[in-house]
């Protein structure tokens, strides 16, 4: 399985997101991979946010290696699910899709954890307040999504 996850700047909410499933996939013992890019170009090259870097530290989570970089179409051949964060980030994936299939991958992240109600990941770059329950939203998810693949496995 290979997860990519998406923002707008791959310095805040997609980072969290990597960093989160990456440890969870560490703790599973599962040969899944993941990675996170921003549908924007302006933070390319940077380390995730301090107050990011902040939050998931104060989960154990260390994400000080990650470095933006920006949604390629080439993505959709490389991955099988694409989670976007909010829906500005969801119609700027699909429009760059070549067909059904690419379509297909991509999903709202939080349509994992509470299925069908197409609920976003709230921007916490001008909040910091909104870094802990960002955090812990994703982490609902990213958990929902070890067990969808875990359960259907065994
Ligand atoms: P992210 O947050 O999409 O969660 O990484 C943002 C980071 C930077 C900006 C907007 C959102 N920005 O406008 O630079």
């Amino acid at each position: 399985m290979k997860i990519l996850m998406v923002c707008l700047g791959n310095i805040c909410r997609s980072p969290m997101a990597e960093g989160i499933m990456r440890d969870l996939i560490e703790k599973n013992r599962l040969s899944w991979q993941v990675d996170s890019c921003g549908t924007g170009d302006w933070h390319v090259g940077e380390a995730p946010d301090r107050r990011a870097q902040r939050t998931t530290q104060s989960f154990g989570i260390d994400i000080s290696d990650l470095r933006a970089r920006q949604f390629s179409i080439t993505d959709f051949d490389l991955f099988d699910r694409i989670f976007v964060m909010d829906q500005s980030n969801y119609k700027n994936v699909l429009r760059m899709a070549r067909n059904n299939n690419d379509k297909e991958k991509v999903d709202l992240l939080l349509n994992i954890s509470i299925p069908g109600q197409n609920c976003e990941v709230a921007d916490p770059w001008y909040d910091e307040s909104l870094f802990i329950p960002v955090f812990k939203q994703i982490e609902d998810a990213c958990n929902e999504i070890i067990k969808i693949q875990v359960g259907a496995r065994n």
